[in-house]
Parts: structure tokens; C-alpha cells; sequence
């Protein structure tokens, strides 16, 4: 990753604490009333960013601490809008996210161009507060609502022979700054993929929003993939493709530099990036004095979920 020396976020530039835990626990009672309303409903139709959506909660990352909401919605990588961990909230106006489409193909019966309201129609909303590790060796925790991946899927009918699928990023020069920079090296647009089995698993999820309100556009609007057991990179934002073979598909970073991220790229402090070590990360928010140094676990802690799903590989070689 073209790592640059990251912006220390100051502590006086995120919520006080105590804002933050009300406006959680504020969030936690507003939640406990929407599940009671959990129905299937149209939580998306016309939400533009920002907008309060209608979920249940779950207990997934029960014990873990979210980051501020200034910090998520910071602090970001989207090199469609520029390199520096600050472009995407400046430039994030700039992107249109609705209308919406997502364009369905390769190795599937239902494939074409859909609606994404019409296919949020069909996926309740859930809160899943997830760990986000980044190659470039910091991390923060995001609560997430949106739904399995497993479940968008479903609805394309893979065919038995689909072993991966891939996703693709909306290119748009008009649209983002980063795509038009004389100076960008990416080859747009960004792609993802993960292995058939991989994108079926439980934590596998397609985010719609986080903090209980639809995404914001630097986070990713208005959908983005979120595997929290791979590197931050795997997480495609502002998807507008989906697509099933039964071939490897290209991955943007593997395609810039194969020797240092790879296809899998799962949470591993026993395989170092080869210019950084990956066996700690600076948890955010985290100042320049008060640096909050965490050991990093294995599959970011996730391994009781996925760890099956590598049995017998190598993971130094596919890492
Ligand atoms: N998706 C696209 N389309 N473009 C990107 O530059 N950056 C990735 C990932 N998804 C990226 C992307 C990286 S490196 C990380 S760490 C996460 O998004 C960051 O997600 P966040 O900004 O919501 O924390």
C-alpha cells in the first residue's frame, strides 16, 4: 500500500467519552424499539446519507469499544478520493449514491442490473459491531448494520460452479477526484474478491450504514463488503459489480504490488508485510502521546468462525 506517515488523530478532536457512551446508550434504547419492529420493510428506500435506519441488534462484538463517530467517518482509505486519510470526507460530496445500481454476472441464474433498493427490500437489517484491521497496521471498531453477504448471494443463485466472486467499485473520473489525479497508479476500477466459501461464511456482511445511520459516503455508500478477517483492503466499498466465476478473479492492491498483498490477505501477525511488521497495530483512536499499541491476533480474533476455511494451506505462501 503506498503507506504514507499517517496523521496522528488528536484525542481533543474526537467526542468526549461521556457524549459518546450517551448518545450509545441513547442509540441501545432506540434499538431495543426497533427490534421490536423487526420485519422485513423497506429500511433504505430513498436514504441518503445520514439517515436513521431500522435494525436489530446482534451480539456480535458485544464487548468491544466503537470508535467515535469523527473517527470512522475521519479517518479513511478511499483512494478514489485521494490518498490522504482526509480526502474522502472532503471530497465525499462529490459522489452521486442514489439511484444505485449493482450489475450481476458471470456464473449465476439471475444476473442483470438491479435496483439497490429493490434488493435491500429483501434483507432486514442487523448491528454487528466488527474489529477493522488495516495492512498499514492500525485498526479500529466500526458498528456496522447491514446484512449477511451470504444472503445478498442467495438471491443471484450462484451455480455449483461459481468458486469465487469478485466486486467492483464505481469509476467515475467525474465523480472522484482520485480517478482523474494525473498522479494515480491504481489501475480503477477497485476490485475485490473472495473465494465462494469465504464470501458464504457468517461474518461475512454487506454494510448499509454504521452508528445506526446509513453510510456516509467515505465509509463507503451506499454499500460496501466488510470481511473482518482480512486486511482492511478486502473491504470494497461503493460496490456497483458483482461477479461470479470459477477463476481467481484480480484484485486491485495484488495487481500493484503481488509481493506484498495478496489474494487471501487474512489477519496474520505471524506473516509480516515485507517492508512493516504485522504483529501489533495502533488501535484509534489513538494520540500522539497516548498511542494505544495492541497485539494483533490471528484472523483479527475471528478464528474460532473462519479458521476452517484455510485448514491444510499454507498461509505464508497465500497470504
Ligand atoms: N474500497 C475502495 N473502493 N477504495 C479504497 O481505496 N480502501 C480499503 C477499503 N475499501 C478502499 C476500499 C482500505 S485499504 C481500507 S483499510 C478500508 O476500505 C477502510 O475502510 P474505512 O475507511 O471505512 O475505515
Amino acid at each position: 500500500m503506498l503507506i504514507k506517515s499517517s496523521p496522528a488523530i488528536k484525542e481533543s478532536s474526537v467526542t468526549d467519552e461521556s457524549v459518546y457512551l450517551n448518545r450509545r446508550q441513547f442509540m441501545q434504547g432506540s434499538l431495543a424499539a426497533a427490534s421490536l419492529l423487526a420485519v422485513p420493510f423497506s429500511p433504505f428506500a430513498n436514504a441518503i446519507e445520514g439517515d436513521a435506519l431500522k435494525f436489530v441488534k446482534t451480539s456480535y462484538g458485544k464487548n468491544d469499544v466503537p470508535a467515535p463517530f469523527e473517527v470512522i467517518t475521519g479517518y479513511n482509505n478511499f483512494y478514489e478520493f485521494g490518498t490522504d486519510k482526509t480526502d474522502p470526507k472532503k471530497y465525499q460530496g462529490q459522489l452521486k449514491t442514489n439511484p444505485w445500481n449493482i450489475r450481476v454476472t458471470g456464473m449465476a441464474e439471475k444476473t442483470g442490473s438491479f435496483h439497490l433498493e429493490d434488493i435491500l427490500n429483501q434483507n432486514p437489517l442487523e448491528e454487528r459491531i466488527y474489529r477493522l484491521r488495516c495492512v498499514e497496521a492500525w485498526s479500529m471498531v466500526i458498528p456496522w448494520v447491514g446484512f449477511p453477504l451470504e444472503k445478498l448471494l442467495a438471491q443471484f443463485k450462484p451455480q455449483a460452479s461459481a468458486k469465487y466472486v469478485a466486486f467492483e467499485t464505481l469509476e467515475d473520473a467525474k465523480q472522484f477526484p482520485g480517478q482523474r489525479s494525473a498522479f494515480s497508479s491504481i489501475p480503477w476500477p477497485y476490485q475485490e474478491g473472495l473465494r465462494m466459501d469465504e464470501a458464504m461464511n457468517e461474518l461475512s456482511f454487506m454494510a448499509v450504514g454504521l452508528y445506526g445511520k446509513s453510510l456516509y459516503t467515505q465509509n463507503g455508500a451506499p454499500i460496501r463488503l466488510v470481511v473482518p478477517w482480512k486486511y482492511g483492503f478486502k473491504s470494497i466499498k461503493s460496490i456497483v459489480g458483482i461477479h461470479f466465476t470459477d477463476k481467481q478473479p484480480a484484485t486491485t492492491w495484488n495487481r500493484i504490488a503481488p509481493s506484498e498483498y495478496g489474494f487471501y490477505a487474512n489477519v496474520n501477525p505471524q506473516v509480516d508485510h515485507p517492508r512493516w511488521s504485522q504483529s501489533s497495530e495502533r488501535r484509534l483512536p489513538s494520540g500522539l502521546f497516548d498511542v494505544k499499541r495492541i497485539k494483533t491476533e490471528m484472523f483479527n480474533g475471528y478464528a474460532e468462525q473462519v479458521a476452517h476455511l484455510y485448514q491444510g494451506m499454507d498461509l505464508r505462501r497465500n497470504y
